[in-house]
């Protein structure tokens, strides 16, 4: 077989940690690649004035697949005040270049997987009738739509005459908000298409019916959100009577935060809008271990991009050796290998790390639940290395 040329984008703090060692455990399992760097983030940011620099736009847009560590983002004006000197007042403004790559490439389904591994110290425990401990297997997906909704960058503070004017022809909003000065009124819309609605709940109902889940679950907010949420439940509805043997319900997104601690072995596929998805994704992750577990796809019709949950954590970037879990972002790079059907390699590395949490003989700080500090390592912690080579190890 040829040999696959993978866009590896490192990003910032612990981006560049993890998906180094991601690449070495692709490497121990055979996966025969070529990885082409590309810059993003923080320091081309203020260099360039531009976290995603168009050569990076470029590579993808030849390669069509990346590996991408995490990146730092900051507010509007924090961010005008670190452009290099010669840039500033130049007219950049930052924009998260993660947000912009899901765009540019309409990466609009993003894939969440959430499954307990046996012997994870950071399993979700409940307690159940008379007292028992229980600790259930969580084996959620979750289909976040990816580039529309709130996420959408839709928005205004001090609308222009004719933006106003328009939303002043809505009753609710001139009843509601037309008393205040137009100069204060900030609005983010949550905009939604019917193609891109189809496309994430398709895929969902897709996804169960390959996979053999039995429940997929619609978790937005109809009654309240009736346009967009109500729009998401209607396809839904419509695309249920497809899928013989999958039972489908809805969920508030407020209730289902609180579900998801009660019962989270009754779910199976989720569906949500862009910050719904990215809320219940979180949380769901949390059950299973957290930021060092949670890995995720963003896939849109020619590229793909994976990626590991967590960002660029800042504090532990300096750290030397590292200490952060590199287990997020291996996983992410076994959902690539899913995505180019090297099933195989995959299922060996998730095998592998499956074996190396059970045995629970090395363990990133996290899994110890100790404080992310130099001092773990100290007191049993692996670093990310350790950690990496255990995996590789069990490989
Ligand atoms: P974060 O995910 O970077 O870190 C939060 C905390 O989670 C860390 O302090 C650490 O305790 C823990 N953590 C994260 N990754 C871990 C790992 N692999 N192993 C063990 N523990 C881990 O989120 P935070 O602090 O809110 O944001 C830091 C920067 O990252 C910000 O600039 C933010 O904008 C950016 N960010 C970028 C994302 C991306 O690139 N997709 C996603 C989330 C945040
Ligand atoms: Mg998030």
């Amino acid at each position: 077989m040829s040999k696959r040329t993978i866009v590896a984008i490192p990003g910032d703090g612990i981006g560049k940690i993890v998906l180094e060692e991601a690449i070495r455990v692709l490497d121990a399992a055979g996966f025969d690649a070529e990885y082409v760097h590309a810059d993003i983030g923080w320091e081309f940011w203020r260099k360039e004035g531009n976290p995603l620099p168009q050569r990076t736009v470029d590579l993808l847009e030849e390669h069509k697949i990346a590996l991408f560590g995490a990146i730092t983002s900051k507010p509007k004006s924090e961010a005008a005040k670190e452009l290099a000197p010669e840039l500033a007042d130049k007219g950049f403004i930052y924009y998260s270049p993660i947000v912009g790559l899901r765009q540019h490439f309409k990466l609009d389904i993003c894939q969440r997987p959430c499954k307990t591994l046996k012997g994870n110290p950071l399993n979700f425990i409940r307690r159940g009738a008379n007292g028992t401990i229980e600790e259930p297997a969580v084996d959620v997906v979750v289909f976040r739509q990816n580039t529309e909704g709130l996420y959408g960058g839709v928005e205004w503070t001090n609308p222009s005459k004719q933006v106003y004017d328009a939303f002043m022809t809505h009753p609710k909003f001139s009843k509601n908000f037309g008393w205040s000065p137009k100069d204060e009124v900030a609005i983010s819309t949550r905009i939604f298409t019917r193609k891109y609605s189809e496309r994430i709940i398709r895929t969902a109902f897709e996804y169960a019916k390959k996979f053999g889940y039995e429940r997929v679950t619609l978790c937005e907010k109809p009654n309240v959100i009736r346009e967009t949420s109500g729009m998401m439940l209607a396809i839904c509805r419509e695309m249920e009577k497809e899928y013989e043997g999958i039972r489908f319900n809805y969920t508030n997104i407020d209730a289902q935060m609180m579900w998801l601690t009660k019962n989270p072995e009754t779910y199976g596929v989720i569906i949500a809008g862009n910050m719904f998805g990215d809320i219940v994704s979180d949380g769901f992750a949390g059950l299973i271990g957290g930021l060092g577990f949670a890995c995720s796809a963003n896939i849109g019709e020619k590229v793909a991009i994976f990626e590991p949950t967590h960002g660029s954590a800042p504090k532990y970037e300096n750290m030397k050796p590292s200490i952060v879990n590199p287990i997020a972002m291996i996983m992410s790079a076994c959902m690539m290998l899913d995505y180019i059907d090297e099933t195989e390699i995959a299922n060996n590395i998730r095998n592998a790390i499956a074996k190396v949490v059970e045995e629970g003989k090395i363990r990133a700080y996290d899994m110890m639940k100790l404080h992310g500090c130099q001092e773990v390592l100290n007191q049993g912690a692996a670093s990310t290395k350790e950690m990496t080579d255990a995996v590789i190890t069990a490989l």
